[in-house]
């Protein structure tokens, strides 16, 4: 099994390679970091956080979430690419190979599900990304002025009033006592009158003089992208045209090969997103809401943590590492014998975890900063918050374009993954061509993202267990599909393959950061269990 002719495949001259080790870890880097990254742990801090108002904190949700890294993330990390560089196959083909005709190829077909699902609504955030970029080529940025309201600016001040020391103490005396939270005080009717009298004298500040004018028009820079936002999730045609436009994209890299696309764009693609990220990092932590930012984020407060925000931090720990859905299966099956399976997972997981922080602190820091208010939950913060900070840098729409260009290649290499996953199944599989499993999978994942694009606006009043379908689809595969197909993949890796198997993969030089003792106990026990029990725990809870 040492080379990737598998005489077996009818796939074996599209299976190649990876070129280099370098080559390997970038594309599996640029499978883990995307919108899991930018997007979605940002704003799952937020909303586990319990937003950004009150005395909250994330603090708690990010130390749960470096937990699940460590103690999940990095041993089934190991154990799915081992998995797939053994038996050099794919999800279902790899289970069949080491257990034929058992039940076990089953989670093969879990992961494929997955991929099919995860793929169709990943498309419609990605494809925000694609009109972000429009957007800012086009200058749409720059018509704050006349778009903002009044009453958007009431709001904010109104807001900004609520969360000032001045503020809390004219609540306190309009109440007869403290508020229970802040962020209810903003919409309790009991204040409405206190609400007209602050916002007209506000207002009429405003009016006043240069200053004032000069202030409004900042205010409504920090507005305008929450209204441009909102607008545009409101539109369903164009949230489906960008997820139609997004996953050509991705159609076009995967129908050419893997190996020579992914990997050579990953090498340029992703240092360039880490470079733009850290002169941003640098740029934001000299605003005067950097040092909030950091402790919303960092200072470890467990009054928001639930048993949901264990799910969610579990939840993100796969979404975010590309695990359970067959993706470092495949990709690990072009790897060569002599690769090292600890050192290629650190280095994923090191650069996963680093750009989803950095990530969180430039977005909170303008959040704080700007003292933005997430009327979304904090959804659309990547497409909020971002904005205000490019519109008020000099020359920032420039970088704006080039940001939102280096978060779609960040998208596009993770969805690049999903339908490699799915595609070399079918190829290996069902023997279909390359070019017709690309097609058909890719028409069949786009009309099952039509209910996720209009999850936002037709069908927002359409909900499962309460949530719209891209919200639901998104619980789907990453609390429970994927956290299943990793368990699933620890116990074979754990049990089914024999120590044996086991250590010719981690021979003792590969594992000098990781003993190989510690892999068996965390692959066997540790992360099954953590798993089994965060499962049942919201099984129970769902049904109470
Ligand atoms: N890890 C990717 C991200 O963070 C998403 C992903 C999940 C990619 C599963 C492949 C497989 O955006």
């Amino acid at each position: 099994m040492s080379s990737s002719k598998d005489p077996c495949s009818s796939a074996a001259s599209s299976r190649g390679n990876w070129g280099s080790k370098l080559g390997f870890i970038l594309a599996a880097g640029g499978s883990a970091v995307g919108l899991g990254n930018l997007w979605k742990f940002p704003y799952l801090a937020y909303s586990n956080g319990g937003g950004a108002g009150d005395q909250q904190g994330a603090g708690g949700f990010v130390l749960i979430y470096l937990l699940a890294v460590l103690v999940l993330g990095l041993p089934i990390m190991i154990a799915e690419m081992m998995l797939g560089k053994r038996t050099q196959t794919t999800p279902i083909g790899a289970f069949e190979s080491v257990r034929p005709h058992s039940l076990w190829k089953h989670v093969g077909t879990l992961c494929v599900i997955t991929g099919f699902l995860l793929l169709s609504y990943y498309s419609v955030i990605a494809g925000w990304t694609v009109e972000y970029t429009v957007k800012s080529v086009t200058s749409e940025f720059s018509n704050y002025d006349q778009a903002v309201s009044e009453e958007m600016v009431r709001e904010q001040l109104w807001h900004d009033f609520v969360y000032s020391s001045e503020g809390e103490a004219a609540l306190i005396i309009e109440l007869g006592q403290k508020p229970e939270s802040l962020s209810k005080a903003l919409t309790d009717p009991k204040l409405n009158t206190l609400k007209q009298v602050v916002t007209d004298q506000e207002w009429k500040r405003l009016q006043q003089n240069e200053e004032g004018q000069a202030k409004l028009s900042e205010l409504k820079k920090t507005l305008y992208p929450q209204k441009l936002f909102s607008e545009f999730i409101a539109h369903p045609w164009k949230q489906v045209l960008w997820a139609f436009v997004f996953l050509a994209m991705t159609v076009g890299v995967v129908i050419g090969g893997v190996s020579k696309g992914i990997e050579r764009w990953s090498k340029i693609l992703m240092p360039a997103l880490f470079v733009l990220l850290i002169v941003l990092l640098g740029r934001m932590l000299m605003l005067d809401g950097a040092g909030k930012a950091l402790s919303f984020l960092f200072r470890p407060s467990f009054e928001m943590v639930t048993a949901s925000t264990v799910l969610n931090a579990m939840g993100q720990a796969f979404f975010s590492l590309s695990l359970g859905m067959g993706v470092l299966i495949t990709y690990g099956s072009y790897m060569k014998k002599e690769d090292n399976l600890v050192s290629s997972s650190y280095s994923v997981v090191i650069m996963d975890t680093l750009i989803a922080l950095i990530a969180s602190v430039i977005i909170f820091s303008a959040i704080f900063s700007y003292n933005l208010v997430m009327k979304d939950g904090g959804t659309g913060n990547l497409f909020t918050a971002m904005p205000v900070i490019f519109m008020k840098l000099p020359g920032g729409i420039l970088l704006c374009a080039a940001f939102y260009i280096l978060v779609i290649f960040a998208a596009l290499t993770s969805a690049i993954s999903m339908l490699e996953a799915v595609v070399a199944t079918f190829v290996d599989e069902f023997k279909w061509s390359r070019k017709k499993a690309v097609y058909i999978i890719s028409a069949v994942t786009f009309v099952l993202g039509i209910p996720a694009a209009l999850s936002y606006n037709l069908m927002s009043n359409v909900t499962i267990m309460g949530k719209t379908w891209i919200d639901f689809a998104d619980f789907l595969c990453s609390n429970w599909f994927m956290p299943i197909g990793g368990l699933m993949l620890s116990l074979f890796v754990g049990f089914v393959f024999t120590k044996k198997d086991q250590r010719e993969e981690l021979p003792e030089a590969h594992c000098k950061w990781f003993p190989f003792p510690l892999f068996r106990v965390l692959v066997r026990y540790i992360a099954p269990v953590l798993v089994v029990v965060v499962l049942l725990g919201m099984l129970f809870g769902a049904i109470q």
